[in-house]
């Protein structure tokens, strides 16, 4: 008799996207002719850089021909180029990684989810509160949740992430073994300094800890003084790895192309340097079969000096969304964080109303769909999330419709 993973039934609840894009399902069939504006889930909207277009191009052609078709790659770690482009780029930054620290993959959110089934099922987990609702969902499933109360996993230690300590946790009070840490951090905006990295660094080498740090929106830093990846902070390639993205940098959502570093350094409890690394490849090797080499060729577009600019053109473009949000919000007094070095506008729902009311508030009164804080965890109730990806006609004009209709 087939039975099923039972720790799905221990999910708190539907997919938090999947479940905001029901909601305005359902708004739109009771309201027809309605135009919702979507500043949601964080999707890119914007074309692709040429450059990287025309590389992509170059990447199909090659499969029309005999002479130069490709199928399955040796290893489903990446093409060489593209990984010795990623740790070029960390190398400039003077982070100490190797090309063959860098596994390429289809994205972050499947690396993040998968990164957990390398590490033992007794590890104790701890995440920022809000954070990326994968990190939660996928030890969950692996069964490190614990009983769900409603509100929170016995299981896993929540980091509060709140206003008054900046959207940035202190250090774990009891001893954990897997830290997950998001900066710039989705869903608040805020970003780490290479101070705070450096105490949680510290914590994780004293502890045998190990960091996943997600990095996936580090190409939205403008602020030369913070840290675009934690290998900034010394000693950290033994006791953290990092996943990053092609998704919010060069628009790659729907491409899909990510990467994770792991250090050949990194160690753990039971692990001596070398056999994290070790585990990662062998566990990519076994259930993934590299990207596809288009997005592959795009991801090397991605990095050349041309690209690179063509990118961050766009990132400029997003981050002008973000100062029309936060300055507009501002000017009718709602509280808000986040939206300088980071795509994402964390604001104080008016009255620190409940997450989901002001969800179906701002819906009802000024037509624009956002992401409701609690649905990141505990620490976000009272919260709410504006996205900055979009054309900005519509991002005006949602700004315009909620301080024009929003009753507060
Ligand atoms: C978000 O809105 O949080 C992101 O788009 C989700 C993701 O990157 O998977």
């Amino acid at each position: 008799m087939a039975t099923i993973n039972g720790n799905y039934n221990n999910l708190a609840a539907g997919y938090l996207f999947p479940e905001i894009a029901k909601r305005a399902k359902a708004f739109l069939e009771k309201n027809p002719g309605i135009q919702i504006m979507r500043l949601g889930i964080g999707d890119t909207t914007h074309p692709l850089p040429k450059e990287l277009i025309a590389r992509m191009k170059e990447g199909v052609e090659k499969l029309a021909h005999k002479e130069t078709y490709t199928g399955y790659a040796d290893n489903s770690f990446g093409m060489a180029r593209l990984r010795k482009a990623i740790a070029d780029r960390y190398r400039g930054w003077g982070c100490p990684i190797h090309d063959t620290d860098i596994f390429v993959s289809d994205g972050a959110k499947p690396d993040s989810a998968n990164i957990q089934s390398i590490f033992g099922l007794n590890n104790v987990v701890a995440v920022q509160d809000p954070a990326y609702p994968v990190y939660v969902d996928s030890n969950v499933i692996a069964g490190r949740g614990g009983t769900w109360d409603g509100i929170r996993y016995a299981g896993l230690v929540y980091m509060p992430c709140t206003e008054e300590n900046g959207f940035f946790p202190a250090l774990p009070d009891k001893k954990v073994d897997l830290i997950y840490i998001c900066s710039p951090n989705n869903p608040t905006g805020a970003v780490a300094t290479k101070e705070q990295l450096k105490a949680f660094v510290d914590y994780a080498i004293a502890n045998k800890a190990v960091i996943i740090f997600d990095a996936a929106y580090a190409a939205y830093i403008s602020d030369p003084s913070l840290p675009k990846s934690i290998f900034q902070i010394k000693g950290a390639t033994s006791c953290a790895l990092e996943i990053n993205s092609f998704s919010k940098e060069a628009g790659f959502t729907g491409v899909r192309l990510g990467w994770t570093v792991v250090p050949q350094e990194l160690a753990a409890e039971d692990a001596v340097p070398g056999k994290i690394q070790t585990l990662w490849m062998r566990r990519q090797n076994t259930m993934f079969n590299g990207a596809s080499n288009i997005a592959q060729e795009g991801g090397i577009a991605a990095l050349s000096p041309e690209g690179s600019k063509g990118c961050k053109a766009v990132i400029d473009y997003y981050m002008n969304n973000a100062r029309i949000i936060k300055q507009g919000l501002e000017k009718i007094g709602i509280k808000v964080f986040g939206g300088i070095n980071a795509p994402y506008i964390w604001l104080q729902t008016p009255g620190k109303m409940d997450s989901w009311q002001f969800f179906d508030k701002l819906l009802t009164e000024t037509h624009v769909v956002g992401t409701p804080g609690v649905g990141f965890g505990p620490n976000g109730q009272g919260y709410f999330r504006l996205s900055a990806f979009g054309h900005t006609e519509n991002v005006q004009k949602a700004v315009e419709s909620v301080q024009k209709n929003l009753k507060i």
